[in-house]
């Protein structure tokens, strides 16, 4: 009886000093990186900041909180329904690529900057918006373009330094990563889906818009950027909704947007290049997605994908028709199954395993894919 009393206390007591002790450790384990990174935020404890910049790719749901229509957002089921289990805003059945990067980066989990309950901008934020373009004229009074992305920026940059002073915001700004993709809108708009076009005329275009990214990079550079991770476009001719808008029966790709795509990468590429010797320390790494989700599609297998041409959610004969979710004005939709088994969500964008396999290749992709740094070297940089 007497050894039992005993043992019964004592046993007590080891648990308490154990739990006493995970309490203690899991404290200081959540607790102090956020004591940390208020005081010291970019001290080697805190991972570089990841700043956003593009269209529905990137988008993970700023335009929940504009006024734009059905077209441009995706806060309707069955976009979200893997992951979050809820739709989001983004246009796919779960997580995009800046989801992705930020946790490898080791990031919190980003909400959209233009959701008034976010205003810490110690890690970054998001600013793409599905619809935008390079131009501002594209899908003008429903999108945010990347030119208004960078005002946005610029008053990060000022709320920052009200909060955590200059020397620490320039420092913030200048470790910081900044991703972008944007331009699919652009030729969207302005090359469109005609079987007839002109050379000449879509090489203007991209002149244009490849002018225009340009000028929004020197900007980020004048305010102290440093490292850019660019998301190479996919051959837009190639996507389900244009392959079904070229010929229902054979799904042939569109010529004039998988060209304006293919020299969009080129001229970026080349622009890339110059930049890298004109700024100072201007460093990037460029992912080629054109080649991969043109080899995904045509051989689904190889990535663990049972089909790359048709897209889970939608209507017509590649169900590339927009009308996933039945909000866009058609309520008819198809949806597949199990989307890990296709690369296409809808008619324009992939879902998560897409994605997720997208955001590795940025990452630590091989010199092939990912060019001339990966992403994990411009944060660890
Ligand atoms: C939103 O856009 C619609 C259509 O363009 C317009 O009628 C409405 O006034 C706008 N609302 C706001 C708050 O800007
Ligand atoms: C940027 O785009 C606008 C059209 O939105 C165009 O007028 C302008 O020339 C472009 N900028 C450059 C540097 O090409
Ligand atoms: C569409 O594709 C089918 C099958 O390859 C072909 O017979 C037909 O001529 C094509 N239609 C057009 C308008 O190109």
């Amino acid at each position: 009886m007497e050894a039992e009393s005993r043992r019964i206390p004592h046993q007590g007591y080891v648990a308490l000093v154990l739990c006493f002790g995970l309490f203690v450790s899991t404290f200081c384990y959540i607790v102090k990186p956020c004591l940390l990174s208020r005081s010291n935020h970019s001290s080697s404890s805190s991972p570089p900041a990841l700043f956003v910049f593009g269209s529905s790719i990137f988008d993970i749901g700023n335009n929940n909180y504009i006024n734009t229509t059905s077209l441009n957002r995706a806060n309707f089921w069955p976009y979200g329904e893997t992951f979050f289990r809820y739709p989001t805003g983004r246009f796919s059945d779960g997580r995009l690529i800046p989801d992705f990067i930020g946790e490898y980066a080791r990031l919190p989990v980003a909400l959209p900057y233009h959701n008034p309950g976010y205003q810490s901008y110690i890690h970054g934020a998001n600013f793409a918006s599905a619809g935008a373009g390079a131009l501002v004229e594209t899908h003008k009074g429903y999108v945010i373009d990347l030119k208004s992305q960078l005002s946005d920026f610029i008053d990060v940059k000022k709320s920052l330094r009200q909060r955590i002073g200059d020397y620490e915001t320039a420092k913030l700004v200048s470790e910081a990563v900044y991703l972008m993709n944007i331009g699919t809108n652009d030729y969207a708009v302005f090359v469109g889906k005609s079987t007839k076009y002109s050379p000449e005329r879509v090489q203007e275009i991209v002149n244009m818009v490849t002018a225009n990214i340009t000028e929004v990079i020197k900007e980020i550079h004048k305010n102290g950027g440093r490292k850019f991770g660019f998301l190479g476009l996919w051959n837009l001719g190639c996507s389900p909704g244009n392959r079904q808008t070229s010929n229902e029966s054979s799904g042939s790709c569109l010529e004039a947007l998988s060209l304006a795509t293919k020299w969009h990468n080129i001229q970026l590429s080349m622009i890339l290049q110059k930049l890298e010797k004109e700024l100072k320390g201007f460093k990037y790494a460029h992912t080629n997605s054109y080649d991969l989700i043109n080899d995904m599609s045509d051989n689904p297998s190889k990535y663990g994908f049972k089909e790359g041409k048709v897209a889970c959610c939608g209507s017509g004969p590649f169900r590339g028709h927009n009308s996933c979710g039945g909000k866009r004005g058609d309520q008819y939709y198809e949806l597949c199954e199990n989307p890990n088994e296709f690369v296409f969500f809808d008619g324009i964008h992939l879902c998560e395993k897409a994605y997720k396999f997208l955001a590795n290749q940025m990452w630590v992709g091989d010199r092939g894919i990912t060019w001339p740094y990966n992403l994990r070297e411009l944060f660890e940089d």
